[in-house]
């Protein structure tokens, strides 16, 4: 089991908590594997009423692991791993609250999407530089931001791999408060546990409604993955991926 994922509880709400800073919470496929059995684990719980996730001081996520890229790039398998978690993001029951303090690209910005609430710091930039990695975007972002935030800001940010702050991420709806680092945690415990004091039915059937049946989201997060897992062997994807692996770091 990996210690780069740390679930804890505090009260009624189970945490999620990235804890990889060294690889700024890169996320690897083990990683994916432990959120999506805590995720599964709290919704059978119920003694669990509501998941959050956070990230480390600064770092929230950088995304996929992209040495996994490589490798899954060069003959390995697909990685079912991503797609376990997605789905599993998709299908649970209870409300997620999320907390995104400096790092958030790909799936590190994605994620969010799929969260009740998400709260971020003035200095997040959520950014998902999909294409220029030779990618797609994936985690049913290619629905989901358009039918947020609209086609054109969907394309700047899918497409164009533009940096959003959390102020704009918040004006187009993608998130809902920005708040100072040094109270983030707090702030989201705090939603946390507002959501978890609620009659548990009554907000299971309202936040079931507010997201109505998944099934379009479901074939949309299917069709990007089929894709996705072709992109990953292009040679477009690969030579991004070297191109990150080996690069020379500025002294
Ligand atoms: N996959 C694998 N390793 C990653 C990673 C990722 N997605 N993101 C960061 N890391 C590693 C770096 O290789 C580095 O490892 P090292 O110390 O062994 O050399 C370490 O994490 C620290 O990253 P670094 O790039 O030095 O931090 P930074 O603050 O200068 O830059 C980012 C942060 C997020 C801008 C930069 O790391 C980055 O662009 N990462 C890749 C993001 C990405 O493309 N994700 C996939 C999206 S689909």
């Amino acid at each position: 089991m990996t210690d780069h994922i740390l679930v804890e509880r505090q009260g009624a709400v189970q945490i999620i908590r990235l804890n990889r800073p060294d690889k700024k919470n890169a996320l690897t496929r083990p990683m994916y594997a432990r959120m999506t059995a805590a995720l599964a684990q709290g919704d059978a719980d119920p003694s669990v009423r509501a998941h959050v996730f956070l990230g480390a001081p600064g770092t929230f996520s950088a995304g996929s692991d992209v040495a996994d890229f490589l490798a899954m790039a060069t003959g390995g398998d697909n990685g079912p791993e991503v797609w376990d978690f997605l789905m599993a993001l998709v299908g649970i029951e209870k409300p997620v609250v999320s907390g995104v303090d400096g790092i958030a690209v790909g799936i590190g910005t994605t994620l969010n999407l799929h969260c009740d609430l998400t709260f971020a710091t003035p200095r997040t930039v959520f950014r998902t530089p999909f294409v220029d990695l030779g990618l797609i975007p994936e985690a049913g972002s290619s629905l989901l931001v358009p039918a947020i935030a609209g086609r054109q800001l969907a394309f700047a940010m899918l497409a164009l791999g533009e940096g959003f702050s959390a102020e704009r991420a918040k004006a187009a709806g993608l998130i809902y408060e920005v708040v100072e680092e040094n109270v983030l945690e707090a702030t989201v415990l705090a939603a946390a546990n507002r959501i978890a004091a609620k009659p548990p039915e009554a907000i299971r059937i309202a936040r079931e409604l507010m997201r109505g049946p998944r099934d379009a989201l479901i074939a949309r997060i299917d069709e990007e993955t089929r894709i996705f897992r072709e992109r990953l062997k292009s040679d477009e994807a690969r030579a991004a991926f070297t191109a990150f692996m080996t690069r020379k770091k500025a002294d």
